[in-house]
């Protein structure tokens, strides 16, 4: 019965992915058509170009943490959640993580990283404080 399931899973999966690859392509922004791309292209293209996003690999979490720093960051406004998700989930299902290589790899942790050599005392004294837990403000606006 087991065996049944694993052939039964490995069949699906080989199949969405066969038909992922045959997701046409729009001619206007390049976006792959699969359910929903209408939705993403309505919310995501106003601000930059849609390579800003076609050109990234990332997990559900990953693609709703951009999306909030972006809401954080970048001007864009709370969407409705239905919406959000929708956005999220056609990103990750196209846009999703590969074994092809070709992905972003993760940043370097801090702890691997050489010492910077234009570390300056300004930059020294910033960096003391953020360990401290004391970030330093910034300037007064005049
Ligand atoms: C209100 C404007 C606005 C809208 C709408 C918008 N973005 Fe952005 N987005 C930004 C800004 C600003 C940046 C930062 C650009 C930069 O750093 O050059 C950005 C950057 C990005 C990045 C790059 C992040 C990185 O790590 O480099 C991605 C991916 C992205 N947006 C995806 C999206 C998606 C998906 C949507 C649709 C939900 C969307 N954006 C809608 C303003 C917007």
């Amino acid at each position: 019965m087991r065996f049944l399931c694993l052939i039964t899973v490995t069949f699906l999966t080989r199949l969405a992915f066969a038909a992922n690859e045959k997701v046409p392509l729009d001619p206007t922004t390049g976006m792959k058509m699969g359910a929903d791309w209408e939705i993403v292209r309505n919310h995501c293209i106003a601000c930059h170009s849609p390579q800003t996003f076609l050109r990234q690999r990332a997990t559900e979490a990953n693609w709703t943490s951009t999306l909030e720093w972006m809401q954080t960051n970048g001007g864009l406004g709370k969407l409705d959640p239905a919406v959000q998700k929708t956005i999220i989930k056609y990103l990750a299902a196209h846009y999703g993580p590969s074994d092809s290589g070709t992905d972003r790899r993760p940043p370097i942790p801090a702890t691997l990283m050489p010492r910077n050599p234009y570390a300056t005392d300004a930059r020294l004294e910033a960096a003391a404080k953020k360990q401290e837990g004391l970030p330093p403000r910034p300037p007064a606006p005049r």
